[in-house]
């Protein structure tokens, strides 16, 4: 049997995705919007064998038992089942970002995982019923698949629960610096977390009030207004971290340092840098900033002893089958 590969970027969320109407489907409680990831990518190739007796998954070169591969192996079959075959797969994964940096490769691991799989198995699938598959193996990998700028809708229905592209990478040449703070695994991964979100009292606000939120984050990219963009992004994470903190057992995902950048940074948008914090279900804080102020943010961060690595990413294309 032929190899498939495909290449996919992570992607950071500037308004969050965070619980589900839906567990099983992985249907989200609100729409969300975020950036691919430029730079920092997962790599993942499929071959289905009808000699296999177990899928195989091996990440970094290192052959998965458990959770791990057991998600794989799900993931795999709801594709199996749309092409109506049993054979069983070698996945041979590879990230080029530090593994358990607190980066979310989920999102970057399943969009890979779906369009290699689906080209694999034959299966020509138009991009909206990529990101639907996607967003089944994770919530954010739905956003992994279109290009760029991403809006991902909240719906009701299976087939109505997609991501587009709101904006092409080209569109606007934000800067993400991703400050490690704490590079180890977190301790309650999001897909748990995410089942944990409905037991917040604040959460219910948190989805109320989504749809404003979502329509200031989604002008802002469009009109390029920083300042707008920053102001929302900023809330949007707050929010978040209220309810992860409120639900019950409580989720504090911030070191010290993560809440020490959380109150410089406003500061240093209000004495003219522009950047703007974000920051996913980990430590570790995504700065936003322009190519013209990238330079002097990344300075300011390397003064924090915490502060052990400082990766950089531009607004990244979609989901794609590349040469194996
Ligand atoms: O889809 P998951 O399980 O990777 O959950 C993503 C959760 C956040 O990264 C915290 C927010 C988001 O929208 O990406």
């Amino acid at each position: 049997m032929t190899t498939t590969t495909a290449v996919a970027h992570p992607n950071i969320a500037f308004i969050k995705y965070w619980g589900n109407r839906d567990d099983v489907l992985r249907l989200p409680a609100n729409g969300s919007i975020s950036m691919n990831l430029d730079g920092l990518e997962t790599r993942t190739s499929a071959e289905f064998d009808p000699q296999l007796g177990e899928d195989e998954f091996t990440l970094q070169g290192v052959v998965q038992i458990g959770t791990a591969a057991e998600r794989v192996s799900d993931h795999l079959n709801l594709l199996r089942n749309m092409a109506g075959v049993a054979w069983k797969a070698r996945i041979v994964s590879e990230n080029n970002f530090p593994i358990g940096a607190g980066i979310a490769s989920s999102a970057s691991a399943f969009a890979a995982l779906t369009v290699a799989a689906a080209a694999a198995l034959g299966l020509e699938l138009a991009e909206r019923a990529l990101s639907i598959l996607a967003r089944r193996g994770s919530g954010s990998a739905s956003r992994s698949v279109p290009e760029g700028f991403v809006e991902w809708f909240v719906a009701s229905r299976d087939e109505d629960s997609f991501a587009f592209s709101i904006a092409p990478p080209s569109h606007w040449p934000l800067i993400d610096l991703i400050a490690i703070v704490n590079a180890g695994p977190k301790k309650v991964s999001s897909a748990e977390g995410n089942v944990l979100a409905r037991t917040s009292p604040l959460q219910a606000a948190r989805v109320a009030d989504a749809p404003r939120r979502l329509n200031l984050c989604r002008r802002a990219i469009l009109e390029k207004n920083f300042t707008a963009l920053a102001e929302i992004v900023e809330e949007d994470t707050r929010l978040m971290h209220a309810v992860m903190m409120t639900s019950q057992p409580s989720l504090t995902y911030w070191e010290p340092e993560t809440l020490e950048l959380m109150r410089i940074i406003p500061e240093w948008r209000a004495g003219g840098l522009p950047t703007a914090y974000t920051i996913d279900a980990g430590p570790n804080v995504h700065c936003l900033s322009l190519e013209e102020s990238a330079q002097e943010v990344e300075r300011r961060l390397r003064e924090f002893p915490a502060v052990s690595q400082i990766l950089r990413a531009r607004p990244g294309l979609g989901a794609k089958i590349v040469p194996g």
